[in-house]
């Protein structure tokens, strides 16, 4: 069985990764709302990869035989300056989320929690790829240099992101 303290740490991360979600649902809007319909296709993308992570917490805690609580939803920043402030704050918001996936295996390991070790492999491993995706993006918006002609390309190469 799963203890209390390691069932509540989860619970917070379901909601952040809702949150997550719900960050990249407004980055979607507002890159839409902003004409980069490729950059809209990416972050709806990653809004969807979020729910799932939501998803594997949440089955995770069941099959330990936790109840599952949902808590409110903060609400997002919903405007941002350009698709390179977009950007930064996605991996800024990465790194926050993989510094709380260290947190929830510090506990895993503090309480020998083995099982739940495990589980947290996949997510290790998917921060350091969530984190390169996002650096990549950056690092060819910075390239670009704002030109129309950079984000014309960038933004059509966003858009043939495929399923990960
Ligand atoms: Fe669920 Fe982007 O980490």
């Amino acid at each position: 069985m799963i203890s209390k303290k390691m069932t509540k740490a989860i619970t917070l991360q379901i909601n952040r990764e809702q949150f997550s979600a719900y960050l990249y649902l407004a980055m979607a809007n507002d890159a839409m709302d902003k004409g980069f319909k490729g950059a809209a296709k990416w972050f709806t993308m990653q809004y969807e990869e979020e729910q799932e992570h939501a998803m594997k917490f949440a089955k995770y805690l069941q099959e330990r035989g936790a109840k599952v609580e949902q808590a409110a939803i903060e609400g997002p920043k919903t405007e941002w300056k350009d698709l390179l402030e977009m950007f930064k704050d996605a991996l800024a918001h990465e790194k926050l989320v993989t510094g709380w996936i260290n947190d929830l295996n510090t506990l895993a390991i503090a309480e020998k929690d083995y099982a739940t070790q495990n589980m947290l492999v996949w997510f290790i491993n998917e921060q350091v790829e969530e984190e390169g995706s996002a650096q990549d993006v950056i690092w060819m918006l910075e390239m670009g240099g704002g030109s129309k002609g950079a984000l014309f390309m960038i933004d059509r190469k966003l858009g043939e992101r495929e399923d990960d």
